[in-house]
């Protein structure tokens, strides 16, 4: 039994802002507008002097053009449609640009679609060039994209897999590679704004952004994001920077239907635990920028609330930079979630509760409204003031104001061997292998194999949305070099007759094959357009995949999809089974070299993947789950096929020696563990040990386990290697209670890693 709440830590004070340049407030009074200009001021004089001259020779329609971002198919000479990415422009309307930017002195342009190199240098050019010579201050714009996944939108970059994959690689070198590989080929072009990295968690399963994000750990997600801010921000090609955007502060992951852009309900103690986390460790990495979530939390949309927008990203966790809305967001206020009459009440509620800019893409009416705002003495210039210093003091840090043009050179840091390596090995160290029975995999030389279902053919199978458009779902866009699975497998096998099987014919080829490889999963979609009624797999793949298994064949199932579609028993049917998520442009040689045995797996879940449509559970699920009356009901114990952390490799691993320090601390001491991995295999591979903790009983009911520390290692056959973590009581036995005050309490923790145990004791003082 705990004896009781011991440690009290004071939330904000030293959890959350600690590490942090300085800290916005430390008593919970509202600061005045004024006081945030002072707080914010940083030590570069020289800048922060600019910036205030600036300010001061600025009209208020300069201002809030600075707080305006518009789409740059708003000034497409053709038709362009509406949506986020959609069509890119062909030729720009210059009148129209000249006009606008005349009229509005608008700060930010938002881009997005694939062009090449030369192609986005040209229009960032005329775009700039346009700006410079109507923008009264001579202030630069600054672009915004979606380079989410590498250069997504690049036609010649390089595009790494999708945020889930790059969690389930457990190697937080290929967020930070993803990071900077993106900066060295985008920043150059004039791309100075990333909308990346997705920090929310994947915890709803049917959530058609679940790709997007690093899992359904908070914990790795924390790191993972960190170090792709980390490696964005601080690649720099020549002057050439690009600022990292967290993104969808906050609470955007969990909406209660999983449809995106619906309803959430959060509790307080969830929030701190689970979803400010990754936020407040990128705005530690340093991130400049953060995108405001398009939901609603315990009925209040994110745009309109004071509270998560200035109290907890800025006063809580320190956020000093830009905070941008999303997509049309604030008219979302009054058409989407109907708490304001109009777009003019839409426009005060957000920028009080502490919006920068608008991605209001389509319009110049927040040009208007706001004015009228500040001009009807609702909303005070001032306030206007510090969002536009924030604004200039991003195009300062980002070196946009002294080289406002791309580079000439851009074409040297794109689609370098370095990058497209990074890439590649990103992809094979990111794909699962849940299953291999009898130990098919891998597949030596087969004779003939037969491969077959709807991505197995498909590059855009591999990389799904926000690959080349929005959607990712244009065949065409996709590079000519780059392979399918059924591409790669021919080159990969090369003594080994391959054949893509059509529906009519698999029974024929299956029969005089090896084996039977199905590739299916999902076509791509982004966003709301990739909501679901139904998880299951698609019935017509599902049906090929039966009709594989009748023919007695070996079969091997490849998933590549952006979220766990279920299906339920085939899953103990096939031979083999590979979560591939959606592993980018190198996807189908990393596929084949894992079928072939060239790349030995190395990647573990980072999501629950559910057994059946019942059971959307996460691995850190509260204690009752299976307990009780559940733990008699065999329909729920078998939950999962592939828990997050779990994935196999063609060599073993045994751990041994679990050491603790210790085995009673204080809050103040830190206890050393270890343990040993032993490559008992034949073959050399990477084992990423995951160190888990469980409370053993909390004033509140605990999770029952939670990620604390990974690490990924190299091992030869027969190879030792010691894995370590220290725990530090603050930081990885303490946790909010539901007013989300810091709280630590003594008791019994377990230690659990790989298949060992091992526990101790936190003593009060
Ligand atoms: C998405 C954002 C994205 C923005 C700009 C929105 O629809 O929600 O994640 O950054 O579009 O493309």
């Amino acid at each position: 039994m705990k004896l009781s709440i011991v440690y009290y830590i004071l939330a904000f004070g030293i959890v959350f802002t600690a590490g942090c340049k300085k800290r916005y407030s430390d008593d919970p009074r509202e600061l005045s507008v004024f006081e945030r200009i002072a707080h914010e001021r940083t030590d570069d004089d020289v800048m922060e002097d600019f910036i205030d001259s600036l300010l001061l020779r600025m009209t208020l329609t300069e201002k809030v053009g600075q707080m305006m971002q518009i789409n740059e198919s708003f000034f497409s000479a053709e038709e362009a449609s509406t949506d986020a990415t959609g069509t890119q422009s062909q030729s720009i309307d210059t009148a129209k640009l000249e006009e606008i930017i005349r009229t509005y002195q608008i700060g930010s342009i938002l881009q997005g679609g694939t062009r090449s190199a030369d192609e986005w240098a040209r229009v960032s050019r005329i775009f700039q060039e346009v700006n410079m010579k109507n923008s009264i201050n001579g202030i630069p714009v600054i672009f915004g994209i979606d380079h989410i996944h590498g250069t997504n939108y690049l036609a010649e970059g390089t595009v790494f897999p999708h945020q889930l994959n790059i969690g389930a690689t457990f190697n937080p070198v290929f967020a930070y590679e993803m990071g900077k590989y993106t900066a060295l080929e985008a920043a150059p072009l004039g791309h100075h704004w990333n909308f990346a990295p997705v920090l929310g968690i994947a915890e709803k399963k049917n959530w058609p952004r679940l790709y997007e994000t690093f899992g359904e750990d908070t914990h790795l997600s924390t790191i993972m994001g960190a170090d792709y801010v980390t490696g964005l921000q601080e690649t720099h090609v020549g002057d050439y920077k690009m600022a990292a955007c967290a993104k969808h502060f906050v609470g955007y992951s969990v909406p209660n239907s999983g449809w995106d852009r619906t309803e959430a309900d959060i509790n307080t103690q969830k929030l701190y635990e689970f979803l400010t986390p990754p936020f407040e460790a990128s705005i530690k990495s340093g991130a400049l920028t953060v995108m405001a979530s398009s939901g609603a939390i315990n009925g209040i949309p994110v745009h309109a609330s004071f509270h998560y927008l200035t109290t907890v990203l800025r006063d809580q966790l320190g956020f000093e930079g830009v905070l941008i809305t999303d997509y049309q967001d604030i008219y979302k206020l009054n058409a989407l979630h109907f708490v304001t009459e109009n777009e003019k009440e839409s426009t005060y509620k957000a920028i009080m509760a502490g919006v920068d800019m608008v991605m209001a893409p389509w319009s110049t009416q927040f040009s208007d409204d706001l004015i009228s705002l500040v001009k009807e003495g609702r909303i005070p210039e001032e306030r206007i003031d510090l969002s536009v210093k924030r604004i200039l003091r991003l195009k300062c840090q980002l070196g946009i104001f002294k080289n406002p043009y791309p580079s000439e050179n851009y074409h040297e840091t794109i689609n370098t061997e370095e990058a497209r390596k990074a890439a590649r090995d990103a992809a094979a160290e990111s794909i699962v292998l849940m299953k291999n029975e009898n130990r098919l995999l891998p597949l030596g030389n087969p004779n003939r194999l037969t491969v077959i279902g709807t991505n197995a053919d498909s590059k855009m199978g591999l990389c799904g949305g926000w690959t080349y458009s929005w959607q990712g779902d244009d065949e065409n866009l996709y590079p000519d070099s780059m392979l399918t699975v059924y591409d790669a497998l021919e080159l990969e096998f090369e003594n080994t007759r391959i054949t893509l099987s059509d529906r009519a014919h698999l029974r024929y080829y299956a029969g005089i094959s090896d084996a039977v490889i199905i590739v299916t999963g999902e076509k791509p979609y982004a966003e709301g357009l990739g909501n679901i009624d139904n998880m299951s797999l698609p019935s017509d793949e599902i049906a090929l995949i039966e009709t594989a298994i009748s023919t007695k064949k070996p079969v091997i199932l490849v998933l590549l999809e952006g979220r766990p579609r279920i299906i339920g028993d085939l899953f103990d049917r096939c031979h083999a089974v590979i979560f591939a998520g959606l592993p980018g442009i190198y996807g189908g040689e990393a596929i084949a070299g894992i079928l072939s045995g060239r790349i030995n797996p190395s990647a573990k879940m980072s999501i629950t993947y559910p057994y059946q449509s019942g059971h959307m559970i996460s691995y850190n699920h509260g204690q009752t789950v299976f307990n009780g009356l559940n733990a008699q009901n065999p329909e729920l114990l078998k939950y999962t096929i592939g828990e997050f952390g779990s994935g196999m490799s063609y060599t073993q691993f045994e751990y041994s020696d679990l050491t603790l320090s210790d085995s009673v601390i204080s809050v103040n001491d830190q206890l050393e563990l270890s343990v040993k991995v032993k490559n008992t295999g034949r073959r050399e591979g990477k084992e990423a040990v995951l160190w888990y903790i469980a409370d053993e009983v909390g004033s509140y009911s605990r999770p029952v386990k939670q990620l604390k520390h990974f690490e990924k290692q190299f091992l030869l056959p027969g190879e030792i290697k010691e894995y370590s973590f220290t725990i530090n009581p603050e930081d990885h036995l303490s946790y909010p209670d539901e007013r989300g005050k810091m709280m630590m309490e003594d008791g019994y923790f377990k230690i659990i890693v790989g298949n060992l145990e091992s526990r101790f004791k936190l003593q009060a003082d």
